[in-house]
């Protein structure tokens, strides 16, 4: 698996990717094809400056993407939040952590960063496992903060990540 910057022609497939992940409720909070092909392409062109977009490929195809996005005011910037989807037509064990290893040790030498956070949802075992695994510590609740689109309402776990300087 290799693991490389995002291109602004990744869009469509990263798309596609998070509107098949979308349709398992729990995993991502955007509802099936609620963001349009659009803000992938400016959000991978804006970080390609401002933060990180990586995408994980084996043998041609892209696996799963991530990212680390700034907050936009002064007084928050050095917060990066994280994105990560290992893609589903790709299972296979490792995808994520290879993705968030790469965005962590980015994240560490960039000194832009002060902190890493996420949230996710209290169901979402596997990616808290990932989480806990590289050093994220959880912050907070946010009790019933998710409405999935099955309905239910869900809780949200807000985690975070220092660089160690
Ligand atoms: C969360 C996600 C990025 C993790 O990627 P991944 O490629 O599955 O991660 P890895 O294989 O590197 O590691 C996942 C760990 O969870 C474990 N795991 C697998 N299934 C699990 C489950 N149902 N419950 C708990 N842990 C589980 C794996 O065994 C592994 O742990 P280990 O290395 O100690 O054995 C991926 O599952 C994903 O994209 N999910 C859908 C989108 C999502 O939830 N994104 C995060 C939103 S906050």
């Amino acid at each position: 698996m290799q693991i490389r910057t995002a291109r602004t022609d990744d869009a469509e497939t990263i798309a596609a990717a998070e509107a098949e992940t979308q349709r398992t409720p729990g995993l991502l909070v955007a509802w099936p094809g609620e963001i349009p092909v659009e803000e992938y392409r400016s959000k991978i062109a804006k970080l390609a400056t401002d933060g990180r977009y990586i995408v994980a490929e084996e043998n041609g195809a892209l696996v799963g993407h991530a990212f680390l996005d700034p907050m936009p005011m002064h007084a928050n910037a050095h917060v990066f939040r994280l994105t990560i989807v290992a893609h589903p037509s790709h299972p296979g064990h490792g995808t994520g952590t290879a993705l968030l290893r790469d965005l962590l040790d980015w994240a560490q030498h960039d000194p832009r960063v002060g902190k890493v956070e996420l949230k996710v949802r209290a169901g979402n075992l596997r990616a808290q496992k990932l989480y806990r695994r590289m050093g994220f510590v959880e912050e907070a609740r946010f009790r019933q903060r998710v409405r999935r689109f099955d309905g239910a309402f869900e809780d949200d776990l807000g985690m975070a990540w220092f660089p160690v300087r």
